[in-house]
């Protein structure tokens, strides 16, 4: 799977923009056709976003485009613009029900056979952004075997509950807790919600680590600026690599022992923090901070694992 720490948005009739990104080396870039595009606009988008495609490098960056949402009306001309130039992922808007990404798979599937591709290579990735998605987010992160991403949309999300956004984010708060655990229980990415104040580098990288922190493997972004400080956050730093290997290594040691609770600094560790440890490892690996890493605590799956 893609690591998806950035996923920056741009819209897609805007060739500059995205050339720009491509110049940033981000790690996702999702060119759109949705609320980005105005209305009368779209025919360009899919034709940009289609030579883009085609035309230019894209480096390591991943080559994302977002579609109108199924129902729309307008997500079979945008897919039957944007499929032939071949985009690793397409990102569906506004999912309310399991339906919608079934639908958009078979397009997929139906692509992909005609055109000799292998079959599932196009990765889905899914806005959580409606009252109804959060209601039927089992159903959704359990669509599609493609499915690989649940994204946040705090925006829409606010907008259609009728909450106020503020600050402190309280009003979508559950929300935004929600599409993380079901991410986590379904084994997907899991990509929080755009900070808007494109001039706060400060409040984005609070917001950032905020997310990192519960769990977020990746976050959206709409301006160059905010690129940088966000793949950052969702790296570990050097200090929290070497405190989760130091953890690692003091439990072997006690496990050895026969010890499955001690002290480090002061601190308990047991089972949960040492999977902790391991999380931090694995997040430094997919940014591509360390080549390979024995933890030493393999496990084996416990049936129903
Ligand atoms: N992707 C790539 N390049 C971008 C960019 C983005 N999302 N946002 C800005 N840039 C580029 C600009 O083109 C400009 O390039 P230049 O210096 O070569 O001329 C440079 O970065 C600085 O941009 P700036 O002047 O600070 O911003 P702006 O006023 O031109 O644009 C927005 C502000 C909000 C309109 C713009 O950031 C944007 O389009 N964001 C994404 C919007 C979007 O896709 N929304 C839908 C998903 S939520
Ligand atoms: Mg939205």
């Amino acid at each position: 799977m893609h690591v998806r720490r950035a996923l920056m948005y741009m819209p897609g009739d805007d060739m500059h923009k995205i050339q720009k990104a491509i110049s940033l080396g981000v790690d996702c870039i999702c060119m759109d056709i949705e609320d980005g595009v105005a209305a009368n606009r779209k025919t360009e988008a899919r034709a940009t976003i289609r030579q883009a495609l085609q035309e230019l490098d894209f480096g390591h960056s991943e080559r994302l485009v977002r579609i109108n949402p199924a129902g729309s009306g307008r997500e079979a001309a945008d897919l039957q613009a944007v499929l032939p130039a071949r985009p690793e992922g397409i990102v569906i808007p506004k999912v309310r029900e399991a339906g919608q990404i079934a639908w958009v798979s078979e397009q997929l599937t139906d692509f992909e056979r005609e055109n000799g591709w292998p079959e599932g290579e196009i990765a889905l990735l899914a806005l959580i952004e409606t009252a109804r998605s959060i209601v039927n987010l089992r159903e959704i992160a359990s669509a599609d075997p493609r499915l690989q991403a649940l994204i946040f949309g705090a925006e829409d999300l606010a907008g259609d509950i009728g909450a106020v956004r503020t600050v402190a984010g309280w009003e979508i708060f559950y929300a935004r807790s929600a599409v993380v655990t079901y991410a986590a229980a379904f084994g997907l990415q899991s990509i929080d919600m755009v900070y808007m104040d494109i001039h706060n580098i400060e409040g984005l990288r609070a917001e950032s680590i905020q997310g990192a922190g519960m769990a977020y493997t990746g976050k959206q972004v709409i301006h160059p600026n905010q690129v940088q400080p966000v793949q950052e956050a969702f790296t570990p730093s050097d200090e929290a690599i070497a405190q989760a290997r130091r953890i690692i290594e003091a439990a072997d040691r006690h496990q050895a022992a026969g010890a499955g609770a001690f002290a480090l600094d002061g601190m308990m560790v047991d089972a949960p923090v040492v999977k902790a440890a391991e999380r931090v490892l694995e997040r430094a690996r997919a940014g591509g901070k360390l080549a390979s890493i024995s933890t030493g605590s393999a496990s084996a799956n416990p049936p129903g694992g």
